[in-house]
């Protein structure tokens, strides 16, 4: 699915007067951040974007970084800005994302993406969220007066996950669940599909979920494991294995939910170019 939707912006973009242009920076030395920028530098590269990647260093201040995105935010060439989070702590993180122009917040993290995306105006969309939601069409997953049960309330995932499902033509019933929540189990067990973004392996297993149920996992956890050659395996959120034999549709992890991520990248910052084209 991810790659069809790649291929599908590779034509389109072709038809663009110029190449779409994503911007990316990341100041961390943060291993898992920079594998997620690489990621998203080979989606760009292969479709012939123009990518430009700016790792700085960790030290660096607050006002270097406003000031890279104060240039971008001018630069014709340049129609998406994402800087990778988490950022180290001495910067101020709300203080970074509203700087990014809203008309080239490709991650939809800005104020005016958010809000937007709120009152149900068009925004970018924030890209995991997104390929959820492109997923479950994908596979024919109706969300109409469905029970959706969403674990966890980050700004990432959680929370706009739960403004999407509550539009007018989404029409699901949403629970979100956070580390304070009562009996998770008898939340999970009434959902007719389970988004779990808790950020820990094992949040729920089988006995969480119904017969019939779908669960998606957008859990990235780095699970040490001597007999890997990087020293570590990824896993989900979710106990996958204990899924085996129960009539439960689940997504993998690696190879699920973050791959949508990148394509939905792609898929926002062929939008911004559209729109700055005035296509
Ligand atoms: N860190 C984890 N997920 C994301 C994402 O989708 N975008 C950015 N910028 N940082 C992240």
């Amino acid at each position: 699915m991810a790659d069809a939707i790649l291929a599908d912006i590779k034509k389109e973009s072709c038809m663009l007067r110029r190449k779409p242009g994503l911007a990316v920076i990341l100041v961390s030395h943060d291993a898992a951040s920079q594998t997620y920028v690489r990621k998203k530098e080979e989606a760009a590269v292969m479709l012939g974007f123009v990518h430009r990647q700016y790792t700085l260093d960790e030290g660096t201040d607050e006002a270097g970084i406003l000031s890279l995105i104060d240039k971008l935010n001018s630069d014709d060439e340049i129609d998406g800005i994402l800087v990778q989070l988490p950022l180290p702590p001495h910067i101020d993180e709300s203080k970074v994302i509203e700087r990014i122009s809203p008309e080239k917040d490709v991650d939809g993290f800005s104020p005016v993406n958010v809000g937007r995306l709120m009152i149900g105006k068009d925004a970018f969309i924030p890209c995991t969220p997104k390929g959820i939601m492109r997923t479950l069409s994908y596979y024919g997953i109706a969300t109409s007066g469905s029970n959706v049960v969403i674990i966890g309330r980050s700004n990432i995932v959680g929370k706009p996950m739960a403004a999407l499902m509550m539009q007018k033509g989404i029409d699901a019933t949403v629970t979100v669940c956070n580390t304070k929540t009562k009996d998770l189990r008898a939340h999970t067990l009434s959902a007719d599909i389970v988004i779990v973004a808790a950020g820990h392996p094992g949040t729920i297993d089988e006995s969480y979920v119904k017969d019939g149920a779908v669960v998606i996992d957008v859990g990235m956890n780095r699970i040490p494991d001597s007999s890997k050659k990087k020293g570590f395996r990824l896993a989900g959120d979710a106990d996958y294995d204990s899924f085996e034999g129960r009539d439960v549709s689940i997504t993998p992890v690696p190879g699920g939910v973050g791959l949508m991520t990148v394509a939905m990248l792609m898929d926002n910052t062929l939008e911004s170019a559209r729109r700055r084209q005035k296509l």
